[in-house]
């Protein structure tokens, strides 16, 4: 059943992003889905991130988070920056600096370059609300990867519960 609720829940249409946070030297990066707009004026956007990812530690320092996205056919970026940062994830691709110091994927569809503005604790996860302060468009062609193509890439089933709970 935990199955059956993962799968319910990647028709809920979401795209696949790579997040970049640096400070001080250090930089790093993770795979995340759980990105939107929540915002016209000013323009904000919305990240859920897990509390315990080591990006999380660079995302508070900093106060600051790149989103890229990525396009149909990354599915191997998905997958090495879904990895624990045990080494350099970014030391194998192309990236360059932000204006917020976080790093932009040079071979993406596009970027946003957010300044956070606020943290709600939301579950096992934290928002972090954002300001996008700058972005490009790279591959106006391209098609972006969705959620649901990254199949079992996140291990989610297992998170997912066995039922709902309906009280
Ligand atoms: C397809 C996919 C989507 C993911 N979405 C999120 C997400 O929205 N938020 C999050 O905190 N982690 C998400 N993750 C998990 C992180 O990418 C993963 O735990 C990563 O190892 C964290 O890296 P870090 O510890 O180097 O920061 C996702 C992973 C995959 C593969």
């Amino acid at each position: 059943m935990g199955d059956s609720i993962a799968t319910l829940f990647q028709r809920l249409t979401q795209g696949v992003y790579v997040v970049g946070v640096a400070h001080g030297g250090a930089r790093n990066a993770f795979t995340a889905a759980w990105v939107m707009q929540a915002s016209f004026d000013p323009l904000l956007i919305v990240l859920s991130i897990h509390a315990r990812h080591s990006s999380y530690v660079l995302l508070q320092q900093s106060g600051a988070f790149s989103v890229n996205v990525l396009k149909k056919g990354q599915l191997h970026l998905a997958a090495h920056f879904g990895q624990a940062a045990s080494a350099d994830k970014l030391g194998s691709v192309a990236w360059t600096e932000g204006r917020t110091g976080a790093p932009l994927l040079r071979d993406c569809l596009a970027w946003f370059d957010c300044r956070v503005v606020s943290e709600q604790p939301a579950g096992d996860h934290v928002l972090a609300l954002a300001r996008v302060i700058d972005g490009r468009l790279l591959d106006p062609e391209a098609e972006p990867m969705l959620y649901r193509e990254t199949g079992a890439l996140d291990g989610a089933s297992a998170l997912f519960p066995e039922r709902f709970d309906g009280a």
